[in-house]
């Protein structure tokens, strides 16, 4: 969850890592920290809060040299404060290492480790590999990497980790188990290593990606070698980032979060890319190609994913079965991972997950691999870990999404299972040819409508300001908006601090029709199609205990209107396309509401963007 950058070369560290934690500080930010060797001294930097903090801290004290690590937190064991942020120290004073991840059994290492004289000074897991790889290091006589590599042979858990030693400030050493960790490789012999692209490429575009249980050992004059944890050596494979810089800024707008919003309409349509055509009728998603039979053949589709990504399974499931007329399960990952899932071998799971990441939809994967499933990624971060463990899959193209609240990512998540859901109908024949054809039509309409939605931003800020001071609110949609509804409820939730619920609009009245008053403000997704004359009478059924109505509606609707306290237009579209328009207007109200209450809506509170703990 955390960001890890580190730097050896023939520059000036300090702006480097400082510069690369502002471009990580989606991944955590309660606290953080860099370590540099100065003059053969090891400088130690860090503090609670945000890396503009750390910078005030900083200023004025001697931050010179060319190797150094930086750290931006996200705490699991011990608070976040000024002890607690990493870099953490050796008891001998020589090592600092940056972790991402858990160590597991860090109580028992700790009590070890306390009779061996170690002093710890902080609450965290991470503090006790400092001290055992400098222990084994003494005690064994041994180098740094080897010492590293024992040292990670006693520990259970997930880790990133980089290990810089103020006697050799000529060497860095990393490892990575279930945490991600990408190493750059730039000019004049100099290397970067962090746990994803976005601080590199503005340096260099060649990465390696570094794969569990594999150690980075860099070395001034020698260069990378890439080694795994039974000392073997192996040849890096140096790869071509496609990320661009301009993705990474904010462009003119207040926050991420209103930049990607505003993105969608080249981001859906960038997710349908090379791959919708129009003239030949047809779908064509490569990255899947090979294993195309199987999906088609498949008895069952699980999908596993969390937050977001699984809502955006939610209308998977709608689609798969409206057009391919296949059954779907969709699961929380952390759930299906731990219930002993019945898996058959001819079951596709698709693993969503906009970071490619998440330590729980990781480990789903990995399970159901292990039962013989064929597993299909749909993921938004090239070379990300779910990209690389599932058998197939196809990339989101949506771009870095910087905002911790997921936006862009979701559309073209749906977008992607749309094409999928589109092109599996077709080939099972579950979809005639002309409703194919209309279909594909009406989604190659769809940015250009996202377009038309968010030219209405100026009337969703004007409701948003009439709900700011709301405690509650709840959330209806039904069939393809069931899921859209849990997603705004989501996002006002996690960007606002407001609670809110989502519910398929007829279970209301089993429950939560007991919270209506005239103070709760009620979202219902109230579009044109299958379901609309019910969710009309769910209207009803608020309005009569004097509940609060802001309905998203299709173009021209009267009838809501009529009903409604407010209503935001939509541009028409069949049922199973409703979600990609109708999720925007719901992004746009949480991220105004936020914003009137002076919230960070870019890194809400207790939040980070990419979940790798369990
Ligand atoms: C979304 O706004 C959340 N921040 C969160 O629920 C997120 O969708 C979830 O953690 C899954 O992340 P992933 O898509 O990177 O796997
Ligand atoms: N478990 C470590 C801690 O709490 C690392 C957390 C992180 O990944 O940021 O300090």
């Amino acid at each position: 969850m955390c960001g890890i950058v580190a730097y050896l070369g023939d520059k000036q560290a300090y702006p480097i890592l400082v510069n690369g934690l502002h471009r990580l500080e989606y991944r955590g930010y309660d606290s953080a920290g860099v370590a540099l060797v100065t003059a053969g001294e090891l400088k130690v930097y860090k503090c609670q809060g945000k890396v503009a903090e750390l910078e005030a801290h900083v200023n004025g004290q001697d931050r010179s040299g060319t190797v150094g690590i930086g750290h931006t937190r996200w705490a699991t064991h011990g608070q976040p404060n000024d002890v607690n942020a990493h870099p953490h120290v050796s008891t001998s004073g020589d090592l600092a290492l940056i972790h991402n991840g858990i160590i597991e059994n860090y109580a028992a290492i700790k009590e070890e480790l306390l009779h061996r004289g170690h002093r710890f000074r902080s609450e965290t897991d991470t503090e006790v590999l400092v001290h055992l790889i400098d222990d084994i290091r003494s005690s064994e006589n041994m180098d740094l990497p080897n010492a590293v590599r024992l040292a990670l042979e006693s520990v259970v858990g997930a880790y990133a980790i980089v290990v810089l030693d103020r006697t050799n400030p000529d060497m860095l050493v990393a490892a990575r188990k279930s945490s991600p960790l990408v190493v750059g490789v730039g000019e004049n012999g100099e290397h970067f290593l962090a746990s994803d692209a976005t601080p590199i490429v503005e340096h260099t575009r060649n990465v390696v990606y570094l794969e569990d249980g594999e150690m980075a050992v860099i070395e001034r004059g020698k260069g990378l070698r890439v080694l795994n944890m039974r000392n073997q050596e192996k040849t890096p494979f140096v790869q071509e980032l496609e990320m661009h810089l301009e993705a990474l800024e904010k462009g003119g707008y207040d926050h991420f979060m209103l930049k990607e919003i505003f993105e969608q309409p080249r981001s859906i349509r960038d997710s349908m890319r090379g791959r919708l055509n129009l003239a030949q009728s047809e779908v064509v998603l490569g990255g899947i190609k090979d294993h195309e039979q199987r999906f088609v053949n498949a008895k069952r589709i699980i999908i596993v994913g969390c937050g977001t990504s699984w809502h955006a399974g939610l209308v998977g499931e709608y689609l798969f079965e409206d057009l391919a007329r296949i059954p779907v399960e969709v699961e929380y990952a952390s759930e299906f991972r731990y219930r002993d899932p019945i898996i058959h071998e001819e079951d596709i799971v698709l693993a969503i997950s906009q970071s490619g990441e998440t330590a729980d939809t990781l480990a789903a994967i990995e399970m159901a691999k292990s039962k013989g499933a064929t597993i299909i990624g749909i993921c938004n971060v090239v070379g990300s870990s779910i990209a690389r463990v599932t058998h197939a899959g196809s990339y989101t193209h949506a771009g870095p999404e910087i905002g911790v609240a997921s936006t862009k990512a979701f559309t073209a998540q749906v977008t992607v299972l749309t094409l999928m859901a589109l092109m599996i109908g077709q080939r099972r024949g579950t979809l005639a040819a002309s409703r194919f054809h209309q279909l594909i039509n009406e989604l190659d309409s769809i940015p250009a409508k996202v377009e038309k939605v968010l030219a209405n931003d100026a009337h969703i800020r004007y409701i948003a300001d009439i709900y700011r001071n709301a405690t509650n609110a709840l959330y209806l949609g039904r069939g393809y908006t069931f899921p859209v509804a849990l997603e705004g409820a989501l996002k006002l939730k996690e960007i606002s601090y407001i609670h809110a619920e989502g519910y398929p609009a007829a279970e209301m009245k089993h429950g939560p029709i007991a919270l209506i008053d005239e103070e709760m403000p009620v979202f219902v997704i109230a579009t044109k199609g299958a379901s609309y004359e019910k969710v009309v009478s769910n209207i009803q059924e608020v309005k009569a205990r004097k509940g609060k109505i802001i309905a998203i509606v299709t173009e021209g609707d009267t009838v809501v209107k009529g009903i409604a306290d407010h209503v935001i237009e939509i541009p028409g579209a069949p049922d199973c396309l409703v979600p990609l328009l109708s999720v925007v207007p719901l992004q746009l109200i949480s991220y105004h509401i936020a914003v009137m209450r002076g919230c960070n809506v870019d890194q809400p509170r207790n939040l980070a963007k990419s979940v790798t703990v369990e």
